[in-house]
């Protein structure tokens, strides 16, 4: 089940183009926030701020400088995608995106990434998220839920640590309680017959959701404060994603079962 928007997307994804120097492909880095440096001083700007206010700064600090995996790029790409913003700090766009991602949903829900036994990502994209997660020391379950042209991809940037489903029907139907399902920019862009399966599946988790106000006609603030909290029994705090201003923003939405 697709969204048009990516029954067109996936047709210039092949499924057997060697994945050696992905990063540096046309049809990833035509992906609205993939391309190099795009928003990075604002998205450093917060991480800081996110940085100062975690229990683990000085841990996640080390992630930061880090940066991304050399993995997908050449070593010219590599090169250019450096972000240098002070003296001393080199890192990247993918890597603070992701952080980003991460640190919000920490503050947002008071809990650390690591006190999780499973996460499930729905529209992992290359894997960034999960990549940056690992690179903390998370050594639970991960599963990845994406279209196999896609998949492919974060599978080979993970080096295999995320177990890659094509459907949603291929979640398990027994997961660890202490469960964390991820969406960042993805279950927004899906059909809304297959967000029902998801919620279906994924009830009484835990949630981190990003979700753009509108995709291509669906209004999804109204969809993601009206109907997901009721069909996953949740309550849910959000938080505006304030420099990201294309399909009428982006919104943070962490979301939790009433006990716990
Ligand atoms: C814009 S990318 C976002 C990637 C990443 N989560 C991020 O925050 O950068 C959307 C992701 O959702 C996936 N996706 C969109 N519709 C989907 C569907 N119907 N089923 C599975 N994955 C889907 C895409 O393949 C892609 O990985």
């Amino acid at each position: 089940m697709k969204h048009e928007f990516w029954e067109r997307t996936i047709k210039e994804f092949s499924l057997d183009r060697d994945l050696a120097d992905f990063k540096t492909w046309d049809v990833v880095r035509q992906i609205p926030i993939y391309s190099e440096h795009e928003l990075v001083d604002d998205y450093y700007r917060e991480v800081c701020q996110l940085l100062r206010s975690s229990p683990h700064q000085a841990e996640w600090e080390q992630v930061l400088s880090k940066g991304e995996p050399r993995r997908g790029h050449t070593d010219e790409s590599y090169a250019r995608a450096l972000y240098k913003p002070a003296a001393g700090v080199s890192t990247t766009g993918f890597r603070l995106k992701s952080l980003h991602h991460v640190l919000s949903f920490e503050q947002l829900r008071e809990k650390s990434i690591l006190d999780y036994d499973c996460i499930v990502e729905f529209g992992a994209g290359i894997g960034d998220t999960a990549h940056t997660i690992f690179d903390r020391g998370y050594r639970g379950a991960y599963f990845i839920v994406d279209f196999p042209e896609i998949a492919r991809i974060s599978s080979y940037y993970l080096g295999g640590r995320a177990e890659v489903l094509h459907s949603v029907d291929d979640i398990p139907d027994y997961l660890p309680l202490n469960l964390l399902f991820i969406a960042t920019w993805s279950l927004s862009e899906a059909p809304l017959e297959l967000r029902y399966k998801v919620a279906d599946k994924l009830s009484g988790a835990d949630c981190l959701i990003l979700f753009q106000y509108s995709f291509y006609g669906i209004n999804n603030m109204e969809y993601f404060l009206e109907q997901w909290p009721s069909l996953t029994k949740s309550f849910y705090r959000i938080r505006p994603l304030r420099f990201h201003q294309s399909m009428g923003g982006s919104w943070y939405m962490v979301g939790m079962s009433p006990t716990s």
